[in-house]
């Protein structure tokens, strides 16, 4: 029986149909690399939702127990969940109410809404998360190690605990934590419910220092849990229990960015981009991101229009690279939100584009050649969400790029807190700001720019995958 098992909504694995059946797809992201460091022998174990029909219809084989060849080397259990139930855990309560929260993203028209709909849609993700619960509970060999990820499953912790006192069970959150006065606008029992379910852990982890602390005030000022400080050891005690609360701050993939931004499809997608760039020495201005609230993509645009206006000498000799991929377009707010992003690059092409030169180059669809392509061309790396858990692509970018890219990074995202020394800082907000810190970053001297790029590459890899999940389990089992 398996000794380690992860747990999160999305697996490593995705299905789609095709004529000769279902075919598996094998998805990318630090989990999945930070996985392999345990091996593929090791007796681990992934527990997963079925995320669409084909998945469902692999998730039904074999009670979701999915053949090894079709997952790389890891054991998958595929959760079959009904579909009314998944879609209001999942876009009823984790997208639109937890990811709101902890992004604080709530504003005007989308505001929160607490009415019978959300009650009905909480008591769904209640359901999906007893569904891991008990799968886990079900597989785990005696004092095995669990790994519980993210906003999706914050109520597995507690739930297995109840079902499996012998367990060590770990929670990640890949997210941000909000502040407890943000926090507390959710309805007081869900609040309470959430804070206890990952309580249930024995060791609560997060990006960065930050999001620790937030958690921990969370669970005082919601819960009048204690909060306990050792030195920079930090845990959450609440009616008797003791939860350590860590922080492992992922780090980019150097080995694996490098060698796969030099195959022939990248090769290919970077002559296309030089074509669309036009002009032998123009610089980039580059972002790649899901088109996601939270990522900030059309104030990027408008400082981008912004660099146009007060800085003539750049028209004609600059590109905008944004890539910004769909993401949970079940749901109308972001559905709204990638119209918006293609109408603004639109404006300013209308604006400023001439025969010859495309100021920006949106690219919608998903196609990680193209990025790691872009990231090769980069110059200036443009990352500015309001709020970001990590924010891997500020990691990447320096990693892979060719030019000496310097970084205009938001001072919310958690990779500032690593990055800030040779990053050049903003306020997501602040469209002025950011238009400066673009013009600044493409004139730094090309000496500055290489030496800061250096840097950045250095932070970026100092916790790669491998080592960042070998960490929380070893922390987890210490
Ligand atoms: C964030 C979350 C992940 C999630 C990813 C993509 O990074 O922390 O848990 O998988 O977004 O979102 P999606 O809804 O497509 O899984």
């Amino acid at each position: 029986m398996p000794q380690v098992l992860v747990a999160s909504n999305r697996g490593p694995v995705a299905y789609t149909r095709a004529e000769d059946g279902l075919t598996a797809r094998r998805g990318g992201g630090g989990l999945v690399s930070g996985l392999s460091a345990i091996g593929a022998d090791a007796d681990a174990l992934w527990v997963c939702a079925a995320l669409g029909d084909a998945d469902r219809a692999a998730a039904r084989a074999d009670g979701g127990r999915l053949p090894l060849a079709d997952t790389g080397g890891q054991r998958v259990r595929m959760l079959d969940i009904d579909p009314e139930v998944f879609a209001d855990a999942y876009n009823g309560i984790a997208n639109s109410v937890l990811w709101f929260v902890h992004h604080m993203l709530y504003q005007t028209p989308f505001e929160p809404v607490f009415d019978a709909a959300f009650e009905k849609a909480y008591a769904a993700y209640r359901t999906y998360n007893t569904a891991f619960a008990d799968a886990l509970a079900e597989d785990a060999d005696e004092g095995a190690a669990v790994l519980v990820q993210d906003y999706h499953l914050t109520l597995v912790p507690g739930l297995l605990r109840a079902r499996r006192p012998d367990l060590r069970v770990g929670h990640f959150s890949h997210t941000p934590w909000a502040p407890p006065d943000y926090y507390r606008l959710l309805p007081d029992d869900t609040a309470a419910d959430v804070l206890r379910g990952v309580l249930g852990a024995d060791r609560a982890a997060f990006l960065t220092h930050r999001w620790a602390e937030a958690f921990a005030a969370c669970c005082a000022d919601v819960l009048g849990a204690e909060v306990h400080r050792d030195g920079d050891a930090l845990s959450v005690v609440h009616e008797g229990r003791t939860t350590r609360i860590g922080v492992h701050g992922l780090g980019a993939d150097a080995d694996f960015l490098r060698e796969r931004a030099h195959r022939p499809d990248v090769e290919e997608r970077m002559a296309a981009l030089r074509e669309q760039i036009g002009g032998g020495d123009r610089r980039t201005v580059v972002r790649v991101d899901r088109t996601e609230l939270s990522k900030n993509i059309v104030r990027g645009l408008h400082a981008f229009r912004r660099l146009l206006e007060d800085h003539p000498e750049w028209r004609e000799n600059v590109v905008h690279l944004a890539f910004a991929y769909p993401s949970r377009q079940d749901l109308a707010v972001y559905r709204e939100y990638t119209a918006e992003v293609t109408r603004t690059a639109e404006q300013i092409n209308d604006q400023y584009g001439t025969a010859t030169w495309t100021p920006v180059v949106l690219h919608v669809e998903d196609d990680f050649a193209r990025s790691l392509a872009a990231y090769r061309l980069a110059d200036v790396a443009l990352v500015n969400p309001i709020r970001d858990g990590m924010n891997l692509v500020a990691k990447e970018v320096p990693v892979v790029s060719e030019r000496g890219c310097a970084l205009v990074l938001s001072r919310e995202a958690g990779a500032h807190e690593e990055l800030a020394a040779d990053a050049l800082s903003v306020n997501p907000y602040d469209i002025g700001a950011t238009a400066r810190a673009l013009a600044e970053a493409l004139e730094l001297p090309a000496a500055e720019r290489a030496e800061r790029a250096g840097r950045l590459a250095s932070a970026a890899t100092a916790l790669p995958p491998q080592r960042w999940f070998l960490d929380q389990l070893q922390a987890l089992r210490g």
